[in-house]
């Protein structure tokens, strides 16, 4: 079975602060995305990567993945993102030739996941399971809240979920492709991941472990994170 890779990009990424869209900001000085690109394709399992860029930013999204080296054993392809990551990630899905059986679904706001974690998912999907989501250990405890009706005002805490059983997820997340396009044809909640789809249509997800530096690039702070996370690995 054969593996392409999908990387929603087409988030405008205000919680980041004013500027280009998120997957277009540089971390040492190349877009973010192509560091995404690159993590899916360095996995050998990995010969197709499609990227769903910001609708307004396809054609540069084509440039800078010509312009960049990248494994020649893998094909880019460039789709129009929507108006949400469910969305972008089904137009993603949309392009995908007969063949490819194993379809990872990555956050190209997670730039700098590695590819240990990526052949991880790959091989726990071709062991058979329908979805696969790298999952870590919390370090904050979580409590849920009766949010405000106004932002900032006091909300009061309604309960303690046991941490020990909360994981928090990342991406790449590996499906058996049939099962993924059928969660997105039946699925029509909002939802924040795609394994969320599966769960909803009663069928199994497991974790493997995830990865520290498969952190979510959301805020300033990340950046800042990134850039010494790679700064170390140029070392
Ligand atoms: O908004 P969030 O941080 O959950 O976005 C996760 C990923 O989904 C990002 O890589 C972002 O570019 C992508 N996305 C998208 N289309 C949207 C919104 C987000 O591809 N309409």
């Amino acid at each position: 079975a054969r593996t392409a890779a999908v990387i929603p990009a087409a988030g405008r990424g205000v919680r980041l602060g004013p500027g280009a869209p998120k997957a277009l900001r540089t971390l040492g000085g190349t877009p973010m995305l192509i560091h995404a690109v690159r993590a899916m394709a360095d996995s050998r399992a990995v010969s197709l990567v499609v990227v769903v860029a910001p609708p307004e930013d396809a054609a540069e999204v084509r440039t800078l993945l010509d312009a960049h080296a990248l494994p020649d054993r893998t094909e880019f392809v460039v789709v129009p993102g929507g108006e949400t990551r469910q969305e972008s990630v089904k137009l993603g899905l949309d392009v995908l030739p007969p063949g490819f059986d194993i379809v990872l679904v990555h956050d190209a706001a997670r730039p700098l996941v590695p590819v240990d974690t990526v052949d991880a998912v790959v091989e726990a999907v071709r062991d058979g399971a329908p979805a696969v989501v790298p999952a870590l250990p919390l370090a904050d405890t979580v409590k849920q809240v009766e949010p405000a009706a106004v932002p900032g005002e006091p909300e009061p805490v309604v309960a303690t979920p046991d941490r020990s059983l909360l994981r928090a997820v990342q991406t790449p997340q590996g499906f058996d492709r049939d099962t993924l396009v059928r969660a997105h044809e039946t699925v029509t909640d909002n939802v924040t991941d795609d394994a969320s789809m599966i769960e909803q249509l009663g069928l199994a997800v497991v974790t493997v472990p995830g990865h520290e530096e498969a952190f979510k690039v959301t805020r300033p702070l990340d950046l800042v994170l990134a850039e010494a996370v790679l700064a170390r690995r140029r070392l």
